[in-house]
C-alpha cells in the first residue's frame, strides 16, 4: 500500500475505541445517548438525570438521581485559593483558557489517584460536574471586577449557573431552555474533545488533567470555538439581504461558513433543529432578534448552494442565538459548550479506565535519514 493509501489525514473514518455511550447516523441526522433518542431526552429528561445515565449508561432511579443532584449541589462551590488564582488571570483572557487552568488546578487540590476506587470515580464525576460552572460563573464576574456569586442551594444546576452569573434568580423558561442546551451538547462520539480526554485518560493521569485537556481542544474555532464565530459572522452579514452574496463570496474564495458542515453529519445535525425551536421559543416570551432573520436567510442560502455537497447548519449555528437571548456574552458560548460537555468527557474517561490500553498510534516518517552532522561554524 502507497502511503497515500495508509494515512488518512484527520483519522478520518478510523475507530480509535469501542464505545457504548452514543451513536449517531450521518446520514439520517440521528443521535442517541446510550440508545436513547436526543429529542427525547431534550424534551423529558434535564442534564444532571442525562449526565447521570451518560457515565453509569442507565437512566437513574429516583433516589439514585436525588443522591446525585444533592452531592452536586453540594459541592459548588470552589476553594478560596482557585478564586485567588483565578484573581491574577488577565481579564482580556479568553474564558476557555481561564477554565483550563482551573480545571487542571482542582487536580492540585484532589491530589489522590485511585482509578480502581468507584468512590474515587464517583467523587470526581461531582466534584467536575459541580465546580465547573463556578469557575466559569466566577471568571466572568472576577473579569468585570466584581466578587463571585455563591452558588445558590435552592436552585437546581441551570438556574443556578444562571443566577451565578447575574445575581438574579433566572426566569423559569430560560432556565428550562438552558437546561435544554446543556442536555443537546453533553456528548457526541469521538469528537476531537473527547478524542484527547481518551487520549489523556490512557496514560492513567488525573481525571482532572483529563478534562483540562478536553477544554484545551474544545476550544478551536473548527470544534467548540465556531459558536462565537456565527455571532461575529452574523454581525458581519448585517441584514438578511446580504445572506445571498456573503454565501457567494465564501464559495467562490472556498472560506468556512461557520456553524455549518460536520464530519459526521450530512444532513441538518438534529440538535440544531432543537436549537432552533428553542431560539423561537425564547424569542416569543422576551421578543426577537434580528440575528435569527439573518440566520434563517443564510441557512436557505447555504442549504442551496452547498447542500449536495452535505453541509447542512450545525449544532453551533443557533446555540450562540439562544444565549444572546439569554444573556450570556459571546466568548462565554463556548465555556458552555465545555460545562456541558464535561458529563459526555467523564463518560469516556470512565469507559476507557474500564478497558485501557494507552494511545499510541503510529506515524509515516517521510524526512530524510542518515543525514551529517555538520558543525555550527561551518553552517
Ligand atoms: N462552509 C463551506 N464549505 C464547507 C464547510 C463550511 N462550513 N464545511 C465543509 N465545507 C466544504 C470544504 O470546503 C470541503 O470542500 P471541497 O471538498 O470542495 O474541498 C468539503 O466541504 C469537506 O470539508 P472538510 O473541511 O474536509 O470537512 P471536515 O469533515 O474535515 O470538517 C468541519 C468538518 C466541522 C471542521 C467543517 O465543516 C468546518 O470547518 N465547519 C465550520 C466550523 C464549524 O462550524 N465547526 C463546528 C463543528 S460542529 C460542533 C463541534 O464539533 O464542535
Amino acid at each position: 500500500m502507497s502511503v497515500d493509501e495508509l494515512y488518512r489525514p484527520g483519522l478520518e473514518g478510523i475507530p480509535a475505541a469501542k464505545s457504548s455511550i452514543s451513536f449517531i447516523d450521518g446520514k439520517q441526522g440521528i443521535l442517541e445517548y446510550r440508545g436513547i433518542r436526543i429529542e427525547e431526552l431534550a424534551e423529558k429528561s434535564s442534564f444532571l438525570e442525562t449526565a447521570y445515565l451518560l457515565i453509569w449508561g442507565e437512566l437513574p432511579s429516583n433516589q439514585e438521581l436525588k443522591d446525585f443532584e444533592h452531592d452536586i449541589r453540594y459541592h459548588r462551590r470552589i476553594k478560596y485559593r482557585i478564586r485567588d488564582m483565578m484573581k491574577c488571570f488577565p481579564e482580556s483572557g479568553h474564558p476557555m483558557d481561564s477554565l483550563q487552568a482551573s480545571a487542571a488546578a482542582l487536580g492540585l487540590f484532589y491530589s489522590k489517584r485511585a482509578l480502581d476506587d468507584p468512590i474515587y470515580i464517583r467523587n470526581a464525576v461531582v466534584r467536575l460536574l459541580a465546580k465547573i460552572p463556578t469557575m466559569v460563573a466566577a471568571f466572568q464576574l472576577m473579569r468585570k471586577g466584581n466578587d463571585p456569586v455563591q452558588p445558590c442551594d435552592d436552585l437546581d444546576y441551570a438556574a443556578n449557573f444562571l443566577y451565578m452569573l447575574s445575581e438574579r434568580e433566572p426566569d423559569e423558561l430560560a432556565a428550562r431552555v438552558f437546561d435544554v442546551c446543556l442536555t443537546l451538547h453533553a456528548e457526541h462520539s469521538m469528537n476531537a474533545s473527547t478524542f484527547s480526554a481518551m487520549v489523556t485518560a490512557s496514560t492513567l493521569t488525573d481525571p482532572y488533567a483529563v478534562i483540562a485537556s478536553a477544554v484545551g481542544t474544545l476550544g478551536g474555532p473548527l470544534h467548540g470555538g465556531a459558536n462565537e464565530e456565527v455571532i461575529e459572522m452574523l454581525e458581519t452579514i448585517g441584514s438578511p439581504e446580504n445572506a445571498a452574496a456573503y454565501v457567494d463570496d465564501c464559495v467562490v474564495k472556498k472560506k468556512k461558513i461557520m456553524g455549518f458542515g460536520h464530519r459526521v453529519y450530512k444532513v441538518k445535525d438534529p440538535r440544531a433543529t432543537i436549537l432552533q425551536e428553542l431560539a423561537e421559543q425564547l424569542f416569543d416570551k422576551f421578543g426577537g432578534d434580528r440575528y435569527y432573520d439573518i440566520a434563517v436567510e443564510l441557512e436557505r442560502h447555504v442549504e442551496n448552494r452547498l447542500g449536495g455537497k452535505g453541509i447542512y447548519a450545525n449544532v453551533d449555528f443557533y446555540s450562540g442565538l439562544v444565549y444572546r437571548k439569554l444573556g450570556i456574552p459571546t466568548d462565554l458560548f463556548t465555556p458552555l459548550f465545555a460545562i456541558a460537555r464535561v458529563a459526555g468527557w467523564l463518560a469516556h474517561w470512565k469507559e476507557q479506565l474500564e478497558e485501557n490500553r494507552i494511545f499510541r498510534p503510529t506515524q509515516i516518517y517521510v524526512g530524510e535519514r542518515e543525514r551529517v552532522y555538520t558543525h555550527l561554524f561551518e553552517r
